[in-house]
């Protein structure tokens, strides 16, 4: 056993930070036996040194992160500030200046992680980011590590706690969209601009990371489609009651059927009550993986919040340090595949769309050959009428996401579709 203590510097000391800070404190002991050598906090990095910061020494806090990462005796930087500066410039100094890196930050890792693999190769340090996606869920080590051997096909999930939170609780107690939002912020799930959740570019951030080491290929940010959650309505959940169904903001990667590219997306979608991903409640996360050998595994656990979050740092910061202690490195970056990354229009899916129409003599027909002619078929259709206007509820069967919305298009320009009330994609059967 080392008695010499590894150092450790927090960058961020929030809703994250401060409970890496309280773990590492309240069970040294325990992480000095697992590692090997006593870990010590050595400094600790914040925008606002004055707030109190129960458990943290005032001596060790900082305003200059970058004289910390520079102090040349850091063994492992603890990034936990997030978005993308000064975050990625503290961390490629924090690579220069002798130091492993364990990072939470999803917007960094999926817009630059190749380049902070590189830089993290070039100087024979660890890059770790557990954390980055679905909170204290293992999910990048399983992906990156246990399944190195087989062909992943597909991951599917709920990667974004705040999201999954707001829906569940429209869902379940008829809460209003900012009402549930506003409880998921105070809960701290939620980024410091809770946008990148509800628009989903958080999860797209996380699809993007899954799915590049899921495919070991390269997925940027802007390869994966993107659609938010802010227009999903009482109305949608109603329908979806109606069929059977629920509505949560999935994350899906795919490797196409001839496995020459990959799709990713994130998107509402209703799916079966009998699906599990249908009781994945508050700011639960919850993913599939299919791979070739091992058939469908599934991964299920608390996707935000500080504690565990500070889990899968914890986790990170014990494998770096072991790392260090044998002076060895982890797995790095793996994308020698270079796949294509295929557009929305070519992923296969089924859509739910209700109309607003006529409620006349062969309106039903006319919508049918607008499908007709798409090559979309008709799974079902649903209709009420109120007041001489119908309301029409059309579930298709699978086709190309361009002939599906192709198919709503041109539904709009009938003269006796008074209006498309909502599309949202079915998934999961
Ligand atoms: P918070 O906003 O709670 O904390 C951010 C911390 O960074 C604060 O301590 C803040 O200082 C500090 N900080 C901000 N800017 C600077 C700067 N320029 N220099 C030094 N310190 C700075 O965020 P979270 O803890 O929620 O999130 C941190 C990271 O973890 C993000 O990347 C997030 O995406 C990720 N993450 C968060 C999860 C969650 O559930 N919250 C779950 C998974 C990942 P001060 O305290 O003075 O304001
Ligand atoms: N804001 C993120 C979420 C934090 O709600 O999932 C966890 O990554």
């Amino acid at each position: 056993m080392r008695t010499r203590p590894l150092k450790v510097a927090l960058l961020g000391c929030g809703v994250v930070g401060s409970e890496v800070a309280r773990i590492m404190t309240t069970h040294a002991d325990d992480l000095t036996a697992r590692i090997g050598a006593p870990v010590e906090l050595a400094g600790v990095a914040v925008r606002r040194p004055s707030k109190v910061r129960a458990g943290i020494d005032p001596e060790l806090v900082t305003t200059d992160a970058t004289a910390l990462v520079k102090r040349g005796d850091i063994d492992v930087v603890v990034e936990v500030i997030g978005g993308i500066e000064p975050a990625r410039t503290l961390i490629t100094t924090a690579f220069e200046h002798g130091a492993s890196v364990v990072s939470a930050n999803k917007a960094l890792i999926a817009q630059d992680g190749a380049a902070l693999h590189a830089a993290a190769e070039q100087q024979g340090r660890d890059l770790y980011y557990e954390a980055a996606v679905a909170g204290a869920i293992p999910l990048i080590r399983p992906l990156r590590e246990s399944l190195a051997g087989d062909k992943v096909n597909r991951v599917l999930g709920i990667v974004n706690g705040t999201t999954n939170f707001i829906l569940d609780k429209m869902d379940t107690t008829g809460a209003g969209y900012q009402e549930a939002l506003d409880e998921a912020t105070a809960l701290g799930y939620a980024e410091a601009d809770p946008t990148a959740d509800v628009e989903g570019f958080d999860a797209a951030a996380k699809a993007a990371i899954l799915a590049g080491i899921a495919f070991h290929t390269r997925v940027r940010l802007d390869d994966v489609y993107r659609e938010g959650m802010t227009e999903v309505t009482a109305a949608d959940f109603a329908s979806a009651k109606r069929m059977g169904c629920t509505i949560k903001l999935l994350a899906i990667c795919e490797r196409a059927a001839d496995g020459g590219s990959v799709t990713a997306r994130v998107h509402p979608a209703m799916i079966p009550l009998s699906h599990p991903l249908a009781s994945v409640r508050e700011a639960y996360n919850a993913v599939f993986v299919e791979a070739e050998a091992a058939g469908q595994l599934m991964f299920y656990g608390p996707g935000a919040g500080g504690a565990p979050t500070a889990s899968a740092v914890l986790g990170d910061l014990v494998a770096v340090c072991r790392n260090k202690l044998g002076e060895a490195t982890g797995p790095g970056d793996s994308a020698y595949t270079q796949l294509p990354v295929g557009s929305m229009g070519e992923v296969v899916t089924r859509y739910h769309i209700s109309l607003d129409v006529a409620d006349k003599p062969g309106v039903l027909a006319q919508v049918a050959t607008v499908f007709a002619e798409h090559g979309v078929s008709i799974d079902t259709v649903r209709q009420t009428v109120k007041d001489g206007e119908a309301s029409l509820v059309v579930v298709t069967h699978r086709a190309p996401d361009a002939a599906l919305s192709g198919t709503v298009e041109a539904l709009r320009n009938l003269d006796t579709v008074r209006g498309v009330a909502s599309i949202m994609r079915v998934e999961g059967e």
